[in-house]
C-alpha cells in the first residue's frame, strides 16, 4: 500500500479555545485557521465566541472584534470593508468569498474560516499572492496604443464601452483562481480565471492596439488552455462576475484568428 507523507506544517491540529465572553447570551462560534512562521509549529484551529449583541453583522466585523477584544495575534487582511479592495478574501464555510460582504447570518452553525486554498500562507488568514500578482503583471494590464489620439482623450462608443461591463468590476480578490482545481495544480504555468478575465478586459478594449500580441501571449498549452470549464470560478466570484465566460471568449478569438 502506498504511504503518503504530508509536507511539514500541513497537519492541522486542535488549537486554543478562548473563553466565552462573560454574561453574553447571543454567541456565534468562530473556528479559525492559525499558523505562524515564527514558532515551527503545525497549524491549528482556534475557537472564539463572539457576542452578536455587541458586534456588527458581517464576518469581518466578527474577526475585527476577535482581534480587538479577544486575541490581538489573529492576523488577516482588510481595508475597504465594502467589497472593493479584495483584501479580505478567505475561505468561509467552505466557500472562497469576502469577509466584509458575507453576513454572519448567512452561515448556519459554527463559522469555519481558512485562508484562500492552495496558496502559501504568510500567517493565519493571509495568503502569499506573490505569484498571482506576477501573473497579473505578465498580461500588461494597461492600455497600449501608439496611434496619436485626435483629442486628449481616447474615446469609445457606448457599445464598445459596454463590452467592458462584467470585466472592469473585478477587484482581483483571487477567490476564483484559488477555487479552480486546474490552478491548484498548475499555478506556476496556468494563469487562472482572475488573470484571464483581466487579460480579456484589455483584449476587447476598443482603444487598445495590441490585441494580436495579447492573444499571442496566451497561445500556450498552460497559460490559457489549462482551463477545462469546471466553472468553480464563476460559481464563487463574490462580485457576480463570470471568468469562465471571459476565458471561453478568448478561446473563441484564438480559433477565429487562425
Ligand atoms: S473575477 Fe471575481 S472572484 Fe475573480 S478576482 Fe475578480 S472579483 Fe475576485
Ligand atoms: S472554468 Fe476554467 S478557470 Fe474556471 S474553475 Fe473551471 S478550469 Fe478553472
Ligand atoms: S475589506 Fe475590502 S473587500 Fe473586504
Amino acid at each position: 500500500m502506498v504511504e503518503l507523507t504530508l509536507p511539514k506544517n500541513s497537519k492541522v491540529g486542535t488549537g486554543k479555545t478562548h473563553p466565552k465572553p462573560e454574561g453574553a447570551t447571543n454567541l456565534k462560534t468562530f473556528n479559525v485557521y492559525r499558523w505562524s512562521p515564527d514558532d515551527n509549529q503545525n497549524p491549528t484551529i482556534d475557537t472564539y465566541y463572539v457576542d452578536l449583541d455587541t458586534c456588527g453583522p458581517m464576518i469581518l466585523d466578527g474577526l475585527i472584534k476577535i482581534k480587538n477584544e479577544i486575541d490581538p495575534t489573529l492576523t488577516f487582511r482588510r481595508s475597504c470593508r465594502e467589497g472593493i479592495c479584495g483584501s479580505c478574501a478567505m475561505n468561509i464555510g467552505g466557500t472562497n468569498t469576502l469577509a466584509c460582504t458575507t453576513g454572519m447570518d448567512e452561515i448556519d452553525g459554527d463559522i469555519n474560516i481558512y485562508p484562500l486554498p492552495h496558496q502559501p500562507v504568510v500567517k493565519d488568514l493571509v495568503p502569499d499572492l506573490t505569484n498571482f500578482y506576477a501573473q497579473y503583471a505578465s498580461i500588461k494590464p494597461w492600455l497600449q496604443a501608439e496611434t496619436p489620439s485626435p483629442s486628449k482623450e481616447r474615446l469609445q462608443s457606448k457599445e464598445d464601452r459596454e463590452k467592458l461591463d462584467g470585466l472592469y468590476e473585478c477587484i482581483l480578490c483571487a477567490c476564483c483562481s484559488t477555487s479552480c482545481p486546474s490552478y491548484w495544480w498548475n499555478s506556476d504555468r496556468f494563469l487562472g480565471p482572475a488573470i484571464l478575465l483581466q487579460a480579456y478586459r484589455w483584449i476587447i478594449d476598443s482603444r487598445d492596439e495590441h490585441t494580436g500580441e495579447r492573444l499571442d501571449n496566451l497561445e500556450d498549452p498552460f497559460r490559457l488552455y489549462r482551463c477545462h470549464t469546471i466553472m468553480n470560478c464563476t460559481n464563487t466570484c463574490p462580485k457576480g462576475l463570470n471568468p469562465a465566460k471571459a476565458i471561453a471568449e478568448i478561446k473563441k478569438m484564438m480559433v477565429e484568428r487562425r
